[in-house]
């Protein structure tokens, strides 16, 4: 299994083009199956979880030609994917495929939704805690699905098809509300969610189901409103910037020193997490290409932080910010409040030297002057890659082992961390 080296100590400056964002890759590829025409996205990341859902619509009849980058665009455009599901042969998705990837779960809604059919195995995915799908079958069954788990599976089916529904999630979900979404496009009648989560990459789904023809409004906020039609057609949507990305290289940056622009991102994207650094000493600009970031000569200052569904701040850059926060000038505190079991980076930012206590669902976290490189090893993408930004500042070696979880959700990493400085490579056994 490959795995990352890196030498820490030098300050990162140039330019990092952030990729398309997985979280958004995923359902819009998902969405393609909703429709018999083709669905063309552009900017798709090149990652191991785009890879794999590609196998996973394979096997229910999807063809998918992917192609490289369109004459004139610029070289972090990611790939395009043409997404052809014309014909569903198979409306199961079985164990082996779905156990590697949560959100490929979410193939039950527009299985459900177009085939009035599909059988599910429960999912797998980052080991962050008990990751239930009640909220999604709930969904599901208030859409008119009749619901039953035999073996591992959820059997899912709706002979006379979805019928629009009042859905109120009692807590904010993002796996819910992107199945809801998806599987009320194609019911007939009118669909309510309340208390949607907002994540901007709700939004951009959304904005591609209106473009294939759905009549989707108030995606973005808490409550969003669907109005079922018959068919949808096919379209080519763009996705959205990496907000984690870009919050992940903009910590780097402010752990090592430097000056960085982030080329592509967006800064509405990710405002709490930009404003969380600020306050720890980065200098952060804005400007049309991109997101700027650099810090001041004031050394990095201890922050205390929640997470929170969006426009809050991101569980998926507690990790990062957790390796920021180490070599903080005093204590931090940061309370993880969407996963119960969200700190598997604690021990192994130790290694480093890092000075952690738990307690609950917070951290506190007392800064020191200086880590030391170690062999570190994480089971979840975002903890591998805070184990990557505790590297880059910390004396001597680093070896980052199983990198399998970074290739789940950073495209070319050591590559854009290496193009600005840093001493990193991937070490193939
Ligand atoms: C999405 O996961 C993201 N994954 C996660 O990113 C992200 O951490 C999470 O949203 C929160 O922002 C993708 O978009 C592919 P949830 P999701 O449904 O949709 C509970 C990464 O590293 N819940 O919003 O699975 C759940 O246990 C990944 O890229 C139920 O109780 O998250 C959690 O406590 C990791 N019942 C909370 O809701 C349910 O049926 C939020 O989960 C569903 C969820």
């Amino acid at each position: 299994m490959d795995r990352i080296r890196i030498v820490g100590g030098s300050k990162l400056n140039g330019t990092i083009p952030i990729s398309g964002a997985k979280n958004a890759a995923l359902p819009l590829m998902i969405a393609g199956l909703l429709s018999e025409e083709t669905l063309i996205l552009d900017n798709v990341p090149r990652l191991a979880d785009v890879a794999q859902l590609q196998r996973i619509l394979g096997n229910h009849g999807v063809d998918i030609m992917s192609a490289g980058k369109r004459p004139g665009a610029q070289e972090y455009q990611g790939q395009t994917l043409h997404i052809s599901a014309a014909d569903i042969i198979d409306t199961t998705a079985p164990y082996e495929l779905v156990s590697r990837m949560r959100a490929s779960f979410w193939v039950i809604a527009p299985l459900l939704a177009r085939m009035h059919e599909a059988k599910v195995s429960l999912p797998g995915g980052c080991a962050i805690g008990t990751r239930p799908v009640d909220l999604l079958i709930m969904a599901l069954e208030k859409l008119g699905a009749e619901i039953a788990i035999d073996g591992g599976y959820v059997i899912a089916k709706a002979p006379g098809g979805l019928k629009g529904a009042a859905i109120d999630f009692p807590k904010v979900t993002v796996s819910g509300t992107h199945v809801a979404l998806m599987a009320a496009t194609l019911a007939k009648g009118t669909t309510v969610i309340t208390n949607a989560a907002c994540e901007p990459e709700i939004l951009d789904v959304a904005d591609c189901l209106n473009k294939m023809g759905a009549r989707v409004t108030g995606a973005g906020t808490p409550r969003i409103v669907i109005e079922g039609v018959t068919k949808l057609h096919g379209t080519r949507h763009t996705v959205l910037p990496d907000r984690i990305e870009t919050g992940t290289y903009a910590m780097a940056v402010a752990m090592t020193g430097g000056d960085v622009l982030l080329a592509g991102a967006r800064p509405e994207l990710l405002q709490s997490a930009l404003d969380v650094l600020t306050q720890a000493g980065a200098v952060i600009t804005a400007s049309n290409e991109g997101i700027r970031v650099a810090r001041n000569g004031a050394g990095i200052q201890p922050v205390t932080v929640s997470t929170a569904p969006f426009p809050g701040f991101p569980t998926d850059l507690q990790a990062q910010l957790m390796a920021l926060m180490a070599c903080a000038k005093g204590s931090s505190h940061i309370t993880e409040t969407i996963f119960e079991n969200r700190f598997m980076h604690v021990q192994e930012l130790a290694r480093f030297g890092a000075r952690i206590h738990l307690n609950g669902e917070t951290a506190t976290i007392d800064g020191i002057a200086k880590l030391r490189g170690a062999p570190v090893m994480a089971t979840d993408l975002r903890a591998s890659v805070s184990l990557v930004i505790a590297g880059l500042v910390a004396e001597g070696e680093t070896m980052v082992n199983r990198v399998y979880h970074l290739d789940r959700g950073f495209e070319r990493l050591e590559e854009k961390l290496s193009g600005c400085g840093a001493s990193i490579e991937r070490i193939s056994d």
